[in-house]
């Protein structure tokens, strides 16, 4: 866990759409160290690999059951068996009000024929593919809302811990990182479900960076969005923020989200910004859609 390393983002999203098994094959074939599975029950309580509670701004489901929506309008994960979803398309990511583009110049909407998949069918291939080409690369699963699964009778911790015990994801050395936002959740996951995995909490309002020493109780590391590190340029050198030392000092590692190649907000090129967090804020790790980049950006060190 000393080397810096690279998490393939919902796979290598920024080519192909988010959180497809071609997505996390492409990815795989760029060699980070981590595949991210985001995960929310179905009905019959399968894991399904998607980023939101909802499945109206990544598939068709508005087209294929439209008698299928809440009163707020939205279609859920939840409402739906492993078999209905996967009858489903997935397509990129866009707006399902206007059902514009999210990222307009990423893998064009409504083109290709992707579907969703369970986490068992990530880990197979994830194994399998390890198996095959002798690569040693892990997962880094993150339990989607959990208090909503609660309010609907499901416990999506305990589900998903069980599934990774299943294939041999038990302790900190099983090449297995489990995420979650949900602090009093990941705590649970710690103290009363007693999972031995390396637990990283992820964190994105200002005031959770309050709360380390805590997080620290029972996670080995934080997730902050990057612009938690940043704090102001001055004479064109960046100031950062004291999360990363105080994480350090607790013996935290620090993973951020999200690096884009195609979104670089207030720096000039993909590699200047990995340059920034990575040496000069001293970051372990990141979350990337762009796996190719980031992992030729480390090669280089
Ligand atoms: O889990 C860390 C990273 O994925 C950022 O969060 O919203 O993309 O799941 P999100
Ligand atoms: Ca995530």
């Amino acid at each position: 866990m000393d080397k810096k390393i690279v998490i393939a983002h919902r796979g290598a999203s920024g080519y192909l759409p988010e959180h497809t098994m071609e997505a996390k094959a492409m990815a795989y074939a760029m060699k980070p160290d981590f595949l991210e599975q985001d995960l929310v029950l179905s009905k019959d309580n399968i894991p399904i690999v998607i980023h939101d509670i909802e499945l109206d701004d990544v598939t068709n489901v508005a087209i294929k059951f439209p008698e299928r929506k809440r009163k707020d309008g939205r279609f859920y994960v939840i409402d739906f068996t492993f078999e209905e979803l996967q009858q489903l398309n997935v397509t990129e990511r866009f707006d399902y009000k206007t059902g514009k583009q999210f990222y307009p110049n990423r893998f064009p909407k409504g083109k290709g024929n992707f579907k969703l998949h369970s986490l068992q069918q990530e880990i197979e291939l994830v194994q399998g593919l390890n198996q095959s080409t002798g690569n040693t690369i892990g997962i880094y699963p993150e339990i989607k809302d959990p208090e909503f699964h609660h309010k609907n009778g499901k416990d999506i911790a305990k589900i998903v811990l069980e599934i990774l015990a299943d294939y041999g994801y038990k302790t900190k050395n099983d090449n297995c990182i489990f995420q979650c936002f949900d602090a009093k959740e990941l705590e649970r996951v710690r103290k009363e479900l007693q999972s031995d995995l390396f637990l990283v909490q992820l964190i994105e309002h200002p005031e959770e960076t309050k709360q380390l020493n805590h997080f620290a109780t029972y996670a080995d590391g934080l997730g902050p969005w990057y612009k938690q590190i940043l704090d102001k340029k001055e004479n064109g050198k960046w100031k950062f923020t004291s999360l990363v030392t105080e994480a350090h000092e607790l013996g935290l590692k620090v993973h951020p989200y999200t690096f884009r190649a195609d979104q670089l907000d207030d720096f000039s090129s993909f590699d200047e910004m990995l340059q920034v967090l990575f040496f000069e804020a001293n970051i372990d790790g990141g979350f990337t859609d762009f796996p190719d980049k980031m992992v030729a950006f480390l090669a280089k060190y």
